[in-house]
């Protein structure tokens, strides 16, 4: 080929900001279909409020105000009483891609790219053309700008700034007019997602104004704030070779490669060291982590992996659940059904380096399950560190494993009409996503099978709920069809007898009768109390463990 021909090719040869990478790959920030986007703009605004809530030990008040200005064409506000944004670093963190305050940060948060907020400034602005309004307010000060990024670039482009001093409390707020995207009702929807942010976040105080006028209001349940998300380091067996070459490039306090390791991961002592040394003679561990080589990554990677070297575990209190007193509050809060069971398991580890978290609960009639009319149904709530999962369900280990389980076997005959609400929410410093949208869980094994666990321990709870609702029902429909007979057979038994009155051995039979079935709920309620006490939850539990095994 000729040279010309190759140069003339190569003429066009561009660089792409990141920002450029996102407006072509909308979908993989969750932009994608028009109510879904709506869903995702309110899911970013809405995680950061309680991420920055959280770390600044704030009972969260979050408002959001939707308003249809023209055909599927909006504008969103979200308002929070967090920390707010200081003025320097206000046009990075919403109009910079990759920038923020949790990035490579290993701790249980819900954003962690630093691509939330910034993303929905970029679909406002090549949907509408137009910035963001934002609003912070923190110590004496309230900043108020206007908000867009240079794709080109990537950097934040802040217009209108107004700067004012006086006690104005402290939060930020967001306004930002968005086109292409559709409000609805469905379980895709802002609504469905708020109601399902406030089952799982009983401290959170929510509310939805709704484009037709409506309000919506979620008290908060709970006045507990969750804890401070600890920053932990990572186990080896939890990081992959690039992870490994991000985190030794980044390094700047610890000047050999075996230094590094030690003083960077949990579990790793001098002696691992050496094990590893020993496994790959041939990399260097005095060179500086910064030269590390891809190669040499791979092959300590490896030997980290190798079943010869055995790890300890890591540290389980970076995983910070729901917690169950909690979960049963805002179950009774919001949904009000006439039964609850909520399964807390104790931390586990998968991939032998990564600690996380299942919690279970099913909440069984009155305000659950879903309801169409008389009709209910069932409905599965899938939760990632507390934040809701609406799509992508069929990928989902959640989805899998509420599938997977033999509803029949707890007293469920039509596990999809009945009024249940199943939720589970998976906490972890780093859940394993199926891909970049962050809306399900992946297949893994030891997940899948905790999951399981979960919510047959609760499904337990919910069964002997259930039987015991049998019983007394069925003793009931038995002790009327022996009371029908008793004014016949008290009259044909005196006259058999030919003396005695029929009422007076009406007054003795229904005596009788009454005293037999007391005495048989005495007996039940005895009997169950027996087995509770010797065994908990008996035969079931050991059929846990086999699959456990
Ligand atoms: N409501 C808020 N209150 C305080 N800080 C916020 C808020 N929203 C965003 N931020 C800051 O902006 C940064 C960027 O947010 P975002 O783009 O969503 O990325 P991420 O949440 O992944 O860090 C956050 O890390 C945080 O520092
Ligand atoms: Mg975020």
């Amino acid at each position: 080929m000729a040279q010309t021909t190759t140069e003339k090719i190569f003429s066009e040869f561009r660089e792409h900001s990141v920002a450029e990478f996102f407006k072509k790959n909308q979908q993989m920030l969750g932009f994608s279909g028009k109510t879904r986007s709506l869903t995702t703009i309110i899911h970013e605004y809405v995680t950061n409020s309680l991420d920055a809530c959280e770390e600044a030990g704030i009972l969260p008040e979050v408002t959001i105000n939707i308003r249809e200005i023209d055909k599927e064409r909006y504008i969103v506000s979200v308002g929070d009483n967090g920390p707010g944004i200081p003025e320097k670093h206000i046009g990075k963190a919403l109009g910079q891609m990759l920038a923020g305050t949790k990035f490579h940060r290993y701790a249980q948060q819900r954003g962690q790219q630093g691509i939330g907020a910034s993303g929905c400034t970029m679909y406002s602005q090549i949907t509408t053309g137009k910035p963001v309004k934002v609003i912070s307010r923190y110590d004496t000060k309230k900043i108020s700008c206007e908000i867009t990024i240079d794709l080109k670039s990537n950097s934040p482009q802040i217009r209108n700034l107004v700067k004012e001093e006086g006690d104005f409390g402290h939060g930020l707020a967001i306004e930002a007019e968005v086109a292409e995207v559709k409000y609805d009702k469905s379980s895709f929807g802002v609504y469905e997602y708020v109601r399902r942010t406030a089952l799982a976040n009983p401290h959170l105080q929510i509310s939805l104004h709704d484009p037709e006028g409506q309000d919506h209001s979620f008290p908060r349940s709970s006045d507990i704030i969750p804890a401070k998300p600890v920053v932990v380091q990572p186990h080896p067996l939890g990081i992959s070779t690039n992870d490994m070459i991000d985190f030794a490039h980044r390094e700047r306090e610890f000047k050999r490669v075996s230094s590094f390791l030690q003083e960077r991961f949990v579990r790793v002592s001098a002696a691992k060291v050496d094990e590893l040394k020993q496994l790959v003679p041939d990399v260097d561990f005095n060179k500086a982590p910064s030269e590390l080589q891809w190669v040499e990554a791979e092959k300590i990677v490896k030997a980290i992996h190798n079943p010869n070297v055995k790890w300890i575990a890591p540290a389980t209190d970076s995983v910070k659940p729901i917690g169950k007193a909690q979960i049963e509050k805002s179950l009774t809060n919001i949904l009000a059904p006439q039964f609850i069971a909520v399964a807390e398991r104790s931390p586990k580890i998968y991939k032998g380096g990564i600690p996380f978290m299942v919690e279970a609960a099913l909440a069984y009639g009155g305000g659950a399950g879903k309801k169409a009319g008389d009709l209910s149904s069932s409905e599965v709530i899938r939760y990632a560190n507390r934040a809701p999962l609406l799509f992508d369900n069929s990928g989902c280990a959640i989805s899998e494993a509420v599938k997977a389980i033999d509803w029949k076997r707890y007293k469920l005959k039509n596990f999809e009409e009945e009024p249940l609400s199943v939720l589970v929410n998976i906490s972890s410093v780093y859940v394993p996503y199926t891909s970049a949208g962050k809306q399900a869980i992946s297949n893994d094994e030891e997940i899948l099978q905790e999951i399981k666990n979960a919510i047959m321990e609760a499904a337990r709870d919910l069964q002997s709920y259930l039987s015991g609702i049998r019983r007394d029902a069925d003793r009931k429909e038995r002790r009327k069809a022996v009371l029908r007979y008793v004014p016949q057979l008290s009259r044909d038994l005196t006259e058999l007898a030919g003396k005695g009155s029929p009422k007076e051995l009406e007054k003795t039979l229904l005596h009788l009768i009454e005293t037999k079935y007391s005495s048989e709920i005495e007996s039940e309620e005895g009997e169950a109390e027996a087995k509770n006490g010797k065994n908990g939850n008996g035969k079931e539990e050991k059929e846990e463990d086999e699959v456990e095994e």
